[in-house]
């Protein structure tokens, strides 16, 4: 009989401290009035100066293994998606295994923005179901308020920070069943930090032109973003061998409410089935979909059996869907 990989359990770990809208057009030119409409974004959490991307990691990790009861040496690896990671290297990963005393796991991040969950779960799952992982650890963890300009109003008002981890181990039955992972780097430039690496190493004029910080062309990316979210979730649905009239439920990326809005319609789901929490987080991008489905699975929306279908977009430019039966 072939193993088949599926998640044990799930953790989320937000900062505590709130910004709201209101908070935010104290300190750029904008409007709570304005982020809403065009987002469908209210507030979200901002970490504070001692917190870094591997504390929030961390406080998700060991949510993620209570709910699937297992402890910090039964970890064969952990993965972590980020961004924004405490430094070029060590690894998050790594500073997370040493946090943890995950001392049986090897330990890698992978850079995949916003779709990192969804392409880390997906490495995970070729661990398992080959055998040669038991269990594996899967983080999102972003600190993007550490990287984000406050005097531009185009991204700032966008992020926030948090986590989310899944236990990604052998299931009896369902699991993740299909998945679909895919970028197009010529898109690469709509959504970067252009500084601080070989090409554009850190230097008194690249702070002084503020490039370390996300420049985004937002036009570009939301364009990308409708067009992908639907067509990922129906190919991950058709290579289930499901339809989408079968989804029980859909955990997207949280970037803007109209880019999920549209995915939703294009795949005729009701507004019922698709999670939505980007009204109080923002946009937590590799962090997103695992805090969302963190939060579907606990308030009991995912129940067992039910189809569900992750999918993200982002940075890269990347995307990527899994189809998991829970
Ligand atoms: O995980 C992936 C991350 N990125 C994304 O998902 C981004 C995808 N893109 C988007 O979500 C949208 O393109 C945005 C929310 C970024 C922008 O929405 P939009 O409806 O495409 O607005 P726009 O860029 O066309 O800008 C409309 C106007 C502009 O003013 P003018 O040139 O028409 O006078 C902007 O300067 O809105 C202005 N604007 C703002 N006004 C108030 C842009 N940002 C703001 C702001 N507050 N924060």
């Amino acid at each position: 009989m072939s193993i088949r990989a599926g998640f044990l359990g799930t953790g989320s770990c937000l900062p505590e401290k709130e910004f709201t809208n209101f908070d935010m057009e104290k300190i750029v030119d904008t409007t709570d009035e304005w982020i809403q409409t065009r987002t469908g974004i209210k507030s979200r959490r901002i970490a504070d100066d001692q917190t870094a991307t591997s504390d929030l990691a961390y406080g998700a990790a060991l949510k993620a293994m209570e709910a699937a009861n297992i402890s910090a040496e039964d970890l064969d690896m952990i993965i972590v998606a980020t961004i924004t990671p405490d430094m070029h290297f060590p690894s998050t990963a790594c500073i997370v295994q040493d946090k943890l005393g995950a001392d049986n796991a090897s330990a890698f991040d992978v850079s995949a923005a916003c779709s990192g969950f969804v392409y880390a779960s997906t490495i995970a799952k070729q661990f398992v179901e080959s055998g040669q992982a038991k269990y594996v650890l899967v983080i999102g963890a972003e600190t993007l308020s550490k990287i984000l300009d406050f005097t531009d109003r185009n991204t700032c008002v966008l992020f926030g920070d948090g986590a989310g981890a899944a236990i990604i181990g052998q299931v009896p039955t369902g699991g993740i069943i299909a998945t679909d992972l895919g970028a197009k780097g010529s898109g690469g430039k709509f959504l970067t930090v252009p500084a601080g690496g070989s090409r554009m190493p850190a230097s008194q004029e690249t702070i002084d032109n503020r490039l370390h910080y996300i420049s985004m062309d937002g036009s570009e990316v939301f364009k990308f973003a409708v067009r992908i979210m639907a067509s990922s979730s129906k190919t991950v649905v058709e290579k289930a061998g499901w339809s989408v009239d079968e989804l029980d439920y859909l955990v997207p990326h949280q970037a803007n409410i109209r880019i999920i809005n549209s995915a939703g319609k294009k795949l005729k789901l009701p507004p019922e089935k698709v999670h939505v929490n980007l009204d109080k987080f923002g946009n937590t991008s590799a962090g997103s979909v695992p805090i969302a489905l963190d939060e579907a699975v606990r308030s009991g929306k995912i129940k067992s059996g039910d189809k569900v279908v992750l999918v993200a977009f982002g940075g890269g430019l990347t995307w990527g869907a899994l189809a998991v039966e829970f």
